[in-house]
């Protein structure tokens, strides 16, 4: 879908232009990360193949399709509910503050320039989307393997040193937020969390760079089968991660073979 400046502006954007600015300085921002990685790396980086619209993308497995680590409803709760949430509230602060295009990289670029409804409502949006790509079925013995698990070990040393660092990420974020696997603008890959929707494209964020792996820590991802031990509704977590969708998230960035 597309966004057209057919309503009113808020108070904090009462200057039409500011809105187009703020678009267009987003979309170089993130062309300047993409390309410091070509000049860096010496490869053909091109602009993610990754956009994310505005609209909640069907879930591409079944509500029970993760049981033994995430229970039926609350996938469901989660897709239907909050996941939702975030794209509805997403919609409405684009029309109110003029945003226009179909992707959402950009705005979450410049999000400063933008309200907290867009800032927590985009954040929610992405990492939702990214989410539930970043999960399958559960696999026996689930690891990476080729090339990401040469990268990995290149980064962290070994899977097992990576887990442990990615996990702690998760557990030590003090209330909502997201562990994250990105690939910053040296071309490294890195761990680190957000609070809340926010993540490594954002331009308020700690952490910059792009994100190939993500986790929600939200209580409400994981409260009605774990409770309180988000411990080991992580340990679990690692049984459906799509090794595979994480790979093709980097090599895509980087548009290298896979
Ligand atoms: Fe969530």
């Amino acid at each position: 879908m597309s966004y057209t400046d057919k309503t009113p502006r808020r108070d904090f954007l009462k200057n039409s232009a500011k809105a187009t600015i703020a678009i267009g300085i987003g979309t170089s921002t993130l062309g300047s990360f993409v390309e410091s990685c070509a000049t860096t790396k010496n490869v053909t980086a091109s602009a993610s193949p990754f956009k994310t619209g505005f609209d909640q993308q069907p879930l591409p497995y079944a509500y029970t399709a993760l049981e033994d680590v995430i229970d039926a409803a609350t996938m469901e709760i989660h897709y239907t509910k909050h996941a939702a949430a975030y794209s509805k509230n997403l919609k409405e602060a684009a029309a109110a503050e003029g945003v226009t295009g179909n992707s959402l990289e950009p705005v979450l670029s410049n999000i400063s320039h933008y309200s907290v409804k867009m800032r927590n409502n985009g954040g929610g949006h992405y990492n939702h989307e990214m989410f539930w790509q970043c999960m399958r079925p559960k696999q026996n013995d689930n690891r990476p393997t080729g090339k990401l698990l040469g990268l990995i070990e290149k980064n962290f040393t070994s899977f097992d040193n990576f887990k442990t660092q990615f996990s702690d990420a998760g557990k030590n974020r003090f209330g909502s937020g997201w562990a994250w696997l990105y690939t910053d603008k040296n071309n490294s890959l890195k761990i680190g969390s957000t609070p809340n929707q926010d993540n490594p494209l954002m331009n308020i964020s700690d952490l910059k760079g792009f994100p190939v792996l993500g986790l929600d820590v939200w209580e409400h991802a994981y409260y009605l089968k774990y409770q309180n031990k988000r411990a080991d509704y992580i340990e679990n977590w690692w049984k459906v991660v799509n090794w595979d969708y994480v790979w093709k998230r980097y090599y895509s960035f980087y548009n290298i073979p896979a």
